[in-house]
C-alpha cells in the first residue's frame, strides 16, 4: 500500500513534471503552483502566514535587507517568477549533467527561504544522484521549516548541508565548488536586497559557477505613462507595440563580465552607464527603469512578468530636459541600490 509519504511524493513530481514543461505556458500554471506550496506549507513545523506586520524578523545585513521569513515564502506567490527560477536551474543543471554525468550537480542556494521554494520540487524529479543542494540562509526560522520539509518528504539525500548564516561569510570549498550559484535575493532595479554584493563575493571563490539568474540588466526607457497603463480593451493590452516608449539606454548589467570587470575595485561605488537624454523628449514621457532578468538561456523575466521586473519611476530631482546627461552609478552597503543625477544640462548658458 502506497504511504502519505509516497503520495505526497508522486503528487510533487506530477506538478513540478507540469511546471518544468516548456509546452505549459508559464502564466497557465497557477494552479499547479498554488498546489505545489500548499503541499508544502503543509509539512513545515512553522506557519509562515501573513502576519500583520510581514516586515517582522527582516534583517539588515551590511550588504542589504534580507527579507522575513514571511515575506521570503510569500514570494512564491510571484508564480511566473517562481516558475521560470525553477524552469532556468534545471535547464542549468541538466547542462551541467552532460558535462560530468559520475557524479551530481553541485548547486549552492543562497536565500533558500522557509520553502527551498526553487530546490524541493526539483529533488522529486531527480535523484539524489543527479543532485546535491547546499541550502543556505541568514533567517535560522527559515533553515529550521526547510529541514523538516526535506525530512519529512525523504528528500534528506539530495542535500549536501544546511548553512544558518549570512552569504557574506560563507566560503566555498576550494575543492567542491558549486557548479551553480541560485540566489534570488533581489527588487526591481536590484534595490535594497543584496544581490549584486554576495554575486560578487561568492563569484570571486568559485569563478566557473553558472550563476542564476546569468544576468540581471537595468535599462532606461522614456515611457509615455498615459499609454503603458490603458487596458480599456484586450486589443490595447498586447504589449509593447501598443505602449509609446523610447528605449534609451541599459543602464546597469549584473553578469559573470561585469562583476569580473569590478574585481579590483575596493570601493562601495561600483559603475554604471552614462546616459543621454535624446531631443525628441517631451512632456508625455517620463524616464523609468526597467529591470530584465535572464535566469538562464531563454529563461527571461521581462516588464510586468514578476515583481522582480515592475518598471520604476527614475528620481532624479526636478523634469529632464532634451540633451542632460545622466550619470549612474551603483551603491552598495547597508541600503544598495541604483542612484543617478544629471551631471549636463545644455541650457545652462
Ligand atoms: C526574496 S526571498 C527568496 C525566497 C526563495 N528563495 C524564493 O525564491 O522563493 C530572499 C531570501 O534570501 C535570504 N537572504 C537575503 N539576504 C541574505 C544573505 N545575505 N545571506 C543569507 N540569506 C539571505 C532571506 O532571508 C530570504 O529568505
Amino acid at each position: 500500500m502506497i504511504n502519505l509519504r509516497e503520495y505526497m511524493i508522486d503528487h510533487l513530481r506530477s506538478l513540478t513534471t507540469s511546471l518544468l514543461d516548456a509546452e505549459n505556458p508559464v502564466y497557465t500554471l497557477r494552479p499547479e503552483m498554488v498546489e505545489l506550496m500548499a503541499i508544502l506549507r503543509d509539512f513545515q513545523s512553522t506557519a509562515f502566514v501573513r502576519q500583520n506586520d510581514i516586515t517582522e524578523g527582516e534583517t539588515r545585513t551590511p550588504n542589504g535587507l534580507a527579507v522575513s521569513p514571511t515575506m521570503a515564502a510569500m514570494c512564491a506567490d510571484d508564480y511566473v517568477r517562481t516558475i521560470t527560477f525553477m524552469r532556468g536551474a534545471h535547464a542549468a543543471i541538466l547542462d551541467i549533467q552532460k558535462e560530468f554525468p559520475e557524479r551530481p550537480v553541485r548547486v549552492l542556494y543562497v536565500g533558500c527561504g522557509p520553502y527551498a521554494t526553487l530546490a524541493v520540487p526539483l529533488m522529486t524529479v531527480l535523484s539524489s544522484r543527479e543532485i546535491s543542494f547546499t541550502l543556505l540562509d541568514v533567517h535560522p526560522e527559515s533553515i529550521d521549516s526547510v529541514k523538516t520539509i526535506i525530512n519529512s518528504l525523504g528528500l534528506t539525500d539530495a542535500v549536501a548541508s544546511y548553512e544558518t548564516m549570512d552569504a557574506d561569510s560563507y566560503r566555498v570549498s576550494p575543492d567542491q565548488p558549486p557548479d551553480i550559484i541560485l540566489m534570488e535575493i533581489m527588487q526591481a532595479c536590484l534595490q535594497a536586497e543584496p544581490q549584486v554584493a554576495i554575486t560578487r563575493h561568492l563569484l570571486k571563490q568559485a569563478q566557473d559557477s553558472i550563476l542564476v539568474p546569468e544576468e540581471v540588466r537595468i535599462d532606461l526607457i522614456l515611457t509615455d505613462i498615459s499609454r503603458e497603463f490603458n487596458f480599456n480593451s484586450p486589443q490595447q493590452y498586447q504589449g509593447s507595440t501598443q505602449r509609446d516608449r523610447i528605449a534609451v539606454s541599459p543602464v546597469f548589467t549584473l553578469n559573470r563580465e561585469t562583476v569580473k570587470s569590478w574585481n579590483c575595485n575596493q570601493t562601495n561605488r561600483l559603475p554604471a552607464s552614462d546616459v543621454r537624454i535624446p531631443s525628441i523628449l517631451d512632456e508625455r514621457y517620463q524616464p523609468m527603469l526597467f529591470t530584465t532578468v535572464q535566469v538562464y538561456k531563454n529563461y527571461v523575466l521581462r516588464d510586468y512578468d514578476s515583481g522582480l521586473t515592475c518598471p520604476r519611476a527614475l528620481s532624479i530631482g526636478g523634469a529632464l530636459k532634451p540633451g542632460d546627461t545622466i550619470k549612474f552609478h551603483y551603491e552598495l552597503g547597508e541600503h544598495p541600490g541604483l542612484h543617478a543625477e544629471v551631471s549636463e544640462r545644455l541650457d545652462k548658458g
